[in-house]
């Protein structure tokens, strides 16, 4: 990391102070204040991490404005037309796309660690058929420390390398048993010779009674889901993962950490929450009723699917999606779907209206994926636990990323304290 020769200045209480400032190779600039609170006794407020870099970084850039990602340089919208996602996940973990000899290793290495250790399948018949199967993945993944005892060193790289892979690997396999225990059918064992979009359809619709053919259209859309949520800088799971695993917590731990933090309906359970909205908006009548009770202050409703804290002008995910839930839906000849319905004219009228316009609001990459995820057979209780499968490379990557820097300590943020100043204890019979 390499200091600019630019300051900023900052005074005090009447003492001024030059704090250092970095050049990112793209993007604003970013003031270091780590001596800051050593030299002037004063912490910065920022709650939401509205305007703080947690960390520096070389995997993901988005630009909010111009509404770009990209992953190790590579815009989105490419990697989505033209590469697919284990080689997003080899360019997300290693720096550059591979070789063909690379991909090939790579692609091999993944396919071979999708099985579970047999006796995990004991962890899903421990909870209840009803279970959330995010529920269920924080528990099994969080369980995988307790499974894989040679890679949870995170001091020793190879042991880190060998974890990232595994992750990745039986992420889909976990997902796919949640959903299966969750409908009470058998577990449908990963298949070698299946890519790993297709695999993960099959593990989840399969059933042992007769063959199961995974369309090449519907793997490809399941391959691109997974492709635009592989990663996406230091967002709340991310972020999550990372501070988790500042402590030196073990892979596993940590992700299940982040799963558990991409649940949440303003993050990665958001895809959920909106196919329920327009299931609950129902008919294309309601929507005016929707769309004021999303601009009335005094009503907590939102509209699901819409806005981003980074992107202010259109998610670029969100335009892949869109054409993506066109062909899958075309695919399917789903056009007069009563849901597909709302969910255009929803979209239609909320670019258009000004409460949205003036907060830059425009319905971001969870408003499209449930439609196709929809279309696909899916319940919306899967959309989130796929969503966790695809952001397990960008989580892994980011740890490893985080571990590999020797200047990495525990992330311990301060506060501004509100609260009583101190007072004396009161014996319980005088209060
Ligand atoms: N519907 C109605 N009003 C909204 C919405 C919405 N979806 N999102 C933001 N606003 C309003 C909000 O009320 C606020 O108004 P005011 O300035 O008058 O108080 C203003 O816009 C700014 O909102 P904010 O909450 O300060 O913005 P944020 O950056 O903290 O929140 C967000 C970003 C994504 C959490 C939020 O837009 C939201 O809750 N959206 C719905 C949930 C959603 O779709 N999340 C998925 C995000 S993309 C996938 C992922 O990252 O996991």
């Amino acid at each position: 990391m390499t200091k600019s020769q630019k300051t900023a200045t900052l005074t005090v209480h009447g003492e001024t102070y030059e704090l250092p400032v970095f050049s990112p190779t793209v993007g604003p600039d970013v003031i270091d204040i780590r001596k800051l609170y050593g030299q002037a006794g004063v912490f910065t407020y920022d709650p939401g991490f509205t305007s703080t870099a947690s960390c520096d970084s070389t995997i993901t850039y988005i630009d909010g404005e111009k509404g770009e990602l990209l992953h190790r340089g590579y815009p989105i919208d490419q990697l989505a037309a033209k590469s697919h996602y284990l080689e997003v996940c080899y360019l997300l973990l290693y720096g550059e796309l591979p070789s063909a000899a690379q991909l090939e290793e790579f692609e091999t290495t993944i396919t071979r660690h999708t099985m579970i250790h047999e006796q995990m399948h004991y962890f899903f018949r421990g909870f209840r058929r009803d279970s959330h199967p995010m529920a269920t993945m924080v528990g099994v993944v969080g369980a995988m420390s307790a499974f894989y005892h040679d890679s949870t060193d995170v001091s020793d790289e190879r042991q880190r390398e060998i974890a990232s892979h595994r992750l990745i690997a039986k992420m889909p396999t976990i997902a796919a048993m949640a959903y299966k225990y969750s409908v009470g059918q058998p577990f449908v064992y990963p298949r070698n010779d299946l890519d790993y979009a297709a695999n993960f359809l099959h593990m989840c619709f399969a059933v042992p009674a007769e063959e199961y053919h995974v369309d090449p259209i519907l793997a490809r859309a399941m391959d691109r889901i997974f492709t635009l949520h592989a990663d996406h800088e230091q967002n709340a799971s991310t972020s999550t993962v990372r501070l988790a695993s500042s402590s030196g917590a073990n892979p596993f731990a940590c992700i299940a950490a982040g799963i558990a933090c991409l649940w949440g309906p303003a993050h990665g359970g958001a895809n959920q929450a909106c196919l329920e909205m327009l299931k609950e908006i129902g008919t294309v009548d309601r929507i005016p009723e929707y769309i004021a009770r999303a601009k009335d202050k005094n009503d907590p409703f939102r509209l699901m699917g819409f806005g981003h804290r980074v992107y202010k002008n259109m998610d670029p995910r969100a335009t892949v999606m869109k054409q993506s839930a066109d062909e899958v839906l075309d695919l399917l000849g789903i056009d007069n779907n009563p849901l597909l319905q709302v969910a255009k004219e929803l979209e239609k009228i909320a670019l258009h209206d000004d409460y949205f316009i003036e907060k830059k609001l425009f319905p971001n990459v969870d408003f499209y994926s449930g439609i196709i995820l929809e279309a696909m057979g899916f319940p919306t209780s899967m959309f989130t636990p796929i969503f966790a499968v695809s952001r397990t490379v960008g989580w892994v990557s980011q740890w490893k990323e985080q571990l590999a820097d020797p200047q990495h300590k525990i992330g311990r943020p301060r506060q501004l304290y509100l609260g009583e100043t101190m007072r004396d204890y009161v014996d319980i019979e005088n209060r």
